[in-house]
């Protein structure tokens, strides 16, 4: 069955810094006729690159009901719209309601990513979020607020892994985090860090512990609109060369000169005859 004419883009709008845009992102902004954004969360630069005479809309005070009427018009007319959200659309955007309506009435659409704010706060941390012998595994999660969470999801089950976690959604929650994941078993040693707003002229690093984290965040009065990370990855220390690091940290061995890949012989096995790489690119 044919649908309406328009189209809609789901566009990851990135965490602020609108230079952190994809360029598809920025050609579809550039080219929209409706623009409907989070202006709670998207830089407004991010929205500047739209054209003069496109209708734009800040959906921070609209329910679904009103953006969904908006960008069905739209489409009916045969206009294009770009539905910018924070971030990349796929973590905690909320379009999974958008995008059955938009199945619902034949509309056709797309998810084009962008840059989530864990991303965008582990660079500006310059940490990697996957430090060998520390940990392979990301959690992205949040605490449970007005979502509830399902079993097996709470924060003390996650901890269980002692892996890296990212919390989004949480910051007002600090002490009750900070109690769980002690309970859960990670030292009160355990590197935390906290980026507020990144990307925004008022983005706020703070680096600490889980023993002084509720303290500093209280302290620096950050209240939304921040990413919480915490474990070794987040360790300033890890970028100290020679720095005495935990037991369990080390580095990647893909760059190392004697790790043999499908890409590079190691030193030792150049101009050996039969020399055979493993098929991997992984570290
Ligand atoms: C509704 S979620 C959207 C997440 C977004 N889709 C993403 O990928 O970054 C909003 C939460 O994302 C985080 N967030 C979004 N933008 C941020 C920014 N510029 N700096 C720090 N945290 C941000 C905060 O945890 C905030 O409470």
């Amino acid at each position: 069955m044919a649908g309406p004419k328009g189209k809609v883009y789901i566009v990851g709008g990135g965490p602020g810094d609108p230079e952190l845009l994809t360029l598809k992102a920025k050609a579809i902004i550039e080219s929209s006729d409706v623009i409907i954004y989070a202006d709670s969360l998207v830089h407004p630069d991010v929205v500047a690159f739209a054209r003069p005479d496109a209708e734009i809309h800040g959906s921070k005070t609209l329910n679904l009901g009103e953006i969904m009427d908006i960008t069905l018009q739209a489409v009916r007319e045969g206009k294009t719209v770009a539905r910018i959200q924070s971030g990349d659309p796929a973590v905690y955007g909320a379009i999974l309601e958008q995008m059955q309506i938009l199945e619902a009435e034949h509309v056709d659409y797309e998810i084009i990513p962008g840059v989530s704010a864990a991303f965008a706060a582990a660079a500006r941390l310059k940490a990697e979020l996957t430090v060998p012998g520390g940990s392979q595994t990301v959690i992205m999660t949040r605490v449970e607020g007005r979502v509830s969470m399902p079993p097996g999801e709470q924060l003390r089950d996650l901890a269980a892994h002692g892996c890296t976690l990212v919390l989004f959604l949480s910051i007002t929650r600090t002490t009750g985090i900070v109690r769980e994941l002690i309970e859960a078993g990670y030292p009160e040693s355990t590197p935390v860090a906290v980026v507020y707003r990144v990307g925004w002229p008022d983005e706020k690093v703070i680096r600490g512990t889980l023993a002084d984290l509720a303290e500093k965040v209280r302290a620096a009065k950050i209240t939304l609109q921040a990413i919480i990370i915490v474990g070794q990855a987040v360790d300033p220390a890890l970028l100290n060369p020679g720095a005495d690091l935990h037991p369990d940290v080390s580095t990647s061995h893909l760059y190392s000169e004697d790790y043999t890949h499908l890409y590079r012989l190691g030193q030792s096995r150049r101009g050996a005859a039969q020399a055979t790489p493993s098929a991997t690119d992984e570290p």
